[in-house]
């Protein structure tokens, strides 16, 4: 892979943020706020843009959505055909209007958008503020623009470099100056951004979607780079400055994936994308005859690693967690499903023979990559299971894994949560073929249940009607519990993440059988506990709980694939049925009811589903 020797940045705390520019023949006023809209899953709390209009520059920015934003920019009378974005969530500055980005210099000539923190500006601040400088916000960002100007003699370029050389941490800037209206420049140090050309013009953002239908040819510009884009060329400089070739990427995604294609939120659409998101991830893991595996495993370190650990952060934790379960089936060996954040701050034993597996969609979650870092440090090997290729896990690891989910808007995750499922659950066969502890046949057998996996979930999917009729009795509750034992334990906990997120309902997934050791308390007259209940997972004990559930008087849902088990349906409230599955699809399937329940509850609550409160899709903050 050939970015996989990238620079490693610093660590500290990293922002949220998105970052837009452009600079061509079209109005930009209104490609920046579409544009903009496109990166609001990375933070949605503020919004800004500033542009060259007749020579001058002139900015708008809002607390709020992007939308109260749009509110503010007439942008039929703004002709400017240059102009940066911003898109914030606050961590450090309440997210007020003065807070938002773009910061300005003192001659107000300079506009500068960040993502990321820069750790020593109290230092640079102070400094400036005795050379003369005036301040605006509260906002560590808005030195960067006191130290360009300080530095800025006519080479934008040039004065940029020098300031980000005087600077710690990490950032994803662009700059607009009204001296140079021919360009933007932009700098990277952790945060990611993409520049690139299209046939109107010069583009940059923190993420390919944004660019979606704009630019054709792209770079992903690694740490310590600069880039002056103009609008028919882009020029690449390190720190030292001097030029960077290497060839640009053509964007393959197409535009039609990041609209909601008729559906009401891009969730819903997400949900119903899955059996293609599965069918593709799994397809490109086997031979053509779909009879044996082509999965990366970093190969020797497998024969002989003696633990492995799977590290990632909230869905992506849940699906490492399903991984656990399946892998322990044939893997021999000790096998620890850890949160990212957790794992940095523990002594974790790693060591050459420590097999490390990384999960994220993103692939730029800053704990997740902190603790690949961590993990490098003891010598392990690093295999990536991410969905955005060329992301920064993507390449720092030493060998990847893709979903192949594609593009997922909706804050939450749910076609690259099924995706991590079918995709780790190969990587565990491949790695116990590796060791000689699975045989052909069951790889085979395996292969050959997963061809009937998007008929099944298909099939769930048909219960959506049933699950809105359901949310409309349960979108009430305080509480859910979600209640399974064995592989889809980590399914339960997903669910109720899924209903936490979205619909601001408190929910708690438990292994059933730790009930009684607590959570049973919570359950009162009309408590919504939803039961996964599989013919091949403990489904005597489980049906003991549901027992226990409804001499409580709690509301018992059952998803199951034994939907005529007459002890269900003596027991159970509400029966959401589902085709029987075996081995890898089991956990995939049952996780579709699951996610169609909390989208409808979130719905009827009238929650905004797609972009969460307090969330962000990327969570780049430690
Ligand atoms: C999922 O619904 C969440 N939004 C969140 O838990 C997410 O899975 C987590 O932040 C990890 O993200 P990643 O997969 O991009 O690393």
């Amino acid at each position: 892979m050939e970015d996989r020797a990238a620079t490693l940045p610093p660590t500290g705390v990293i922002r949220v943020c998105g970052i837009i520019g452009y600079i061509g023949t079209e109005e930009a006023a209104p490609l920046l706020l579409q544009s903009l809209k496109r990166l609001e899953y990375r933070g949605y709390d503020s919004a800004g843009i500033a542009l060259i209009r007749e020579g001058k520059l002139i900015r708008f920015r809002r607390a709020g959505k992007v939308r109260d934003l749009e509110e503010a920019v007439r942008t039929e009378e703004i002709h400017a055909t240059i102009g940066i974005g911003h898109t914030r969530w606050a961590t450090h500055g309440a997210p007020t209007d003065k807070n938002a980005h773009p910061h300005l210099d003192c001659s107000a000539k300079l506009a500068v958008i960040h993502n990321g923190i820069i750790e020593n500006f109290l230092e640079l601040r102070t400094r400036l503020a005795a050379d003369g400088h005036t301040f605006a916000s509260d906002t560590d960002t808005e030195v960067l623009a006191h130290l360009i100007e300080d530095r800025f003699d006519g080479d934008l370029l040039l004065a940029v470099r020098q300031a980000v050389l005087e600077c710690s941490g990490a950032f994803a800037v662009a700059v607009l100056c009204e001296d140079v209206p021919d360009r933007i420049v932009v700098a990277k140090r952790g945060s990611p951004l993409v520049v690139g050309l299209g046939e109107t013009g010069g583009f940059v953002s923190s993420d390919i979607p944004a660019l979606l239908g704009k630019a054709t040819d792209v770079q992903f510009l690694l740490d310590d780079e600069l880039a002056e884009i103009r609008a028919d060329r882009l020029r690449i400089v390190g720190l030292d400055g001097k030029e960077i070739h290497r060839p640009a990427h053509k964007v393959s995604i197409d535009p039609v994936s990041i609209q909601k294609g008729g559906y009401k939120h891009f969730m819903l659409k997400e949900i119903y994308e899955q059996p293609r998101s599965t069918a593709e991830t799994i397809r490109e893991k086997q031979t053509a005859d779909g009879t044996s595996l082509v999965v990366p495993t970093c190969g020797a370190q497998v024969s002989s690693c003696d633990a492995a650990y799977l590290i990632a952060c909230g869905t992506a934790y849940h699906a490492a967690l399903v991984a656990e379960y399946l892998w322990e089936e044939h893997l021999p060996i000790p096998l620890h499903a850890v949160i990212a954040s957790e794992f940095r701050s523990r002594r974790m034993h790693v060591t050459p023979k420590t097999l490390v597996v990384v999960v994220s969609q993103s692939g730029e979650t800053i704990d997740t990559l902190m603790a690949l870092r961590r993990a490098r440090e003891g010598g392990a090997r690093i295999l990536a299971l991410v969905n955005a290729e060329r992301s920064a896990i993507d390449r720092e690891s030493d060998a990847t894994v893709y979903t192949r989910a594609g593009i997922e808007i909706g804050v939450a995750a749910t076609k690259t949560f099924t995706a991590q499922i079918a995709a780790l659950g190969l990587l565990g066969l491949a790695l116990g073929q590796e060791r000689g502890t699975v045989s052909r046949e069951a790889v085979r057998e395996e292969l050959r249940q997963l061809t009937l996996l998007p008929g099944k979930i298909t099939e769930a999917l048909r219960l959506e009607p049933t699950i809105l009729e359901l949310a409309e009795r349960l979108h009430r509750a305080k509480d859910v519990l979600f209640l399974a034992r064995g592989v889809l334990f980590p399914v339960a906990l997903e669910g109720a993440l899924k209903l936490k997120e979205i619909s601001y309902i408190h929910a708690e997934g438990y292994p059933a059988g730790e009930m009684k050791h607590g959570p049973i308390a919570l359950i009162d007259e009309g408590t919504p506990v939803v039961m996964l209940v599989s013919g091949g997972v403990a489904r005597e004990k489980i049906l003991s709980n549901m027992e226990e559930v409804k001499a409580r008087r709690g509301c018992v849902v059952a998803v199951t694939d034994v939907p005529d088990d007459p002890a269900i349906r003596r027991l159970a409230d509400h029966v959401l049925p589902i085709p029987t599955c075996l081995g890898i699809s089991l956990p995939i399937v049952f996780s579709i009811p699951l996610q169609l329940l909390a989208y409808h509850i979130a719905v009827c609550r009238g929650t905004d589903v797609d972009q969460p409160r307090n969330l962000a899709k990327t969570v780049t903050v430690e």
